[in-house]
């Protein structure tokens, strides 16, 4: 028969398992070996029913209380168990916030932004600010201060898009040009002015190389003696870093737009290497871009005095100079907004533009 030292021999043992159990199969083991049917402490229970009523009222409590203390062991060690678990889990999950996205991302920068951030950097390093307009434009910025006189043929070869007719009569029309930034610029800023206009322009046109939205940037300068030799030597410099050669062989070709006199196209050198395009040297001629010196009714337009100031501008394409720089060759793919085009033609946004590291 079991006596009171017998209890705490069976209390000292089982306390001793259930601390040292490795896991909580070994712990599921020890409780059925314990408290189990068949179990160490429900044998002992079961004999009390032969014992006298003076050593019942002594064994029954002490067993109840073996019971208990062991059953209380066994759920403290079992969260334990499951708090340490959780613990080793967590330092092996830990989410390292430094490390990059994953999976990695997959977003490109479209060939036209990318040419717009080289723009930007090329002429902000020459001193130049960024400016910008409406895509809506009036009549006043896109056309008639820009000395296109009224109902003259130069408005019809911008296919332009008009919007309906205002109340007053009057039409906002889809900038044709980025040109209306210049009327913009000089009405609002005291030269010296220096700027670049990137932005999106509209013409009713779509084949290969138009399509109805294109980009273009324009240059101005605006100054007391601002003149051609300093519009050559920016656009010069501007082709070298933009194409990233040395060489640079350029023409002027005479020509006529509106808002500027004496007006010029610029062409320049260069050969084909196999599928590419390398601009700079070679043997053909490329027409690159529209410049001049600014016309004086168009400096008058915007309340400057064109015998105080003068100066010049430029405007290109820029979705042509992405094609000339990176190869893509149909201008219509530029706005698909295929994914595939994108992924192989697009730029990774983490490698920005830069005049130390490289533009592209
Ligand atoms: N606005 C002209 C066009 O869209 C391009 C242009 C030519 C802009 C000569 C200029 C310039 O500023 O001087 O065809």
């Amino acid at each position: 028969m079991a006596g009171a030292s017998d209890i705490e021999a069976l209390k000292s043992e089982l306390l001793a398992a259930v601390d040292g159990a490795g896991d909580e199969a070994a712990l599921e083991g020890l409780r059925v070996e314990a408290l189990g049917k068949k179990g160490k402490i429900s044998l002992m229970m079961r004999s009390l029913g032969q014992m006298s009523p003076e050593e019942r009222q002594v064994m029954g409590p002490a067993l109840n209380g073996l019971k208990d203390t062991i059953g209380e062991a066994i759920t403290a060690k079992k969260a334990a168990m499951e708090d340490a678990a959780l613990d080793a889990r967590l330092a092996t999950e830990r989410a390292d916030v430094s490390l990059p996205i994953r999976p990695e991302p997959r977003g490109k920068l479209h060939p036209v932004t990318q040419v717009m951030e080289e723009l930007a950097v090329i002429f902000s390093d020459m001193g130049f600010t960024v400016a910008e307009g409406p895509d809506v434009e009036d009549d006043f910025h896109n056309f008639t201060a820009l000395n296109f006189p009224e109902g003259h043929p130069a408005r019809d070869t911008h296919d332009t898009f008009f919007m309906k007719p205002r109340e007053d009569g009057s039409q906002m029309v889809l900038r044709t040009h980025t040109s209306p930034v210049q009327i913009r610029t000089m009405m609002s800023e005291t030269p010296p002015i220096r700027i670049i206009a990137p932005g999106r322009v509209y013409r009713c046109d779509w084949d290969q190389t138009h399509t109805p939205m294109f980009h273009q940037v324009e240059g101005l300068v605006i100054d007391k003696g601002a003149h051609m030799g300093h519009l050559k030597g920016v656009l010069m410099d501007f082709l070298a870093a933009f194409f990233e050669t040395d060489t640079v062989e350029a023409r002027f070709r005479p020509h006529h737009f509106p808002f500027t006199e004496p007006s010029a196209e610029m062409d320049v050198k260069y050969s084909r290497v196999g599928e590419a395009v390398k601009i700079g040297e070679g043997d053909s001629w490329m027409e690159i871009l529209g410049c001049g010196m600014v016309h004086p009714n168009v400096i008058k337009s915007c309340g400057l005095d064109p015998d105080e100031y003068q100066g010049f501008a430029w405007g290109m394409g820029v979705d042509r100079l992405a094609m000339l720089k990176y190869g893509a060759p149909d201008l219509r793919d530029y706005f698909a907004n295929d994914t595939r085009w994108l992924a192989h033609y697009g730029f990774s946004p983490l490698l920005q533009a830069n005049l130390a590291t490289g533009l592209s």
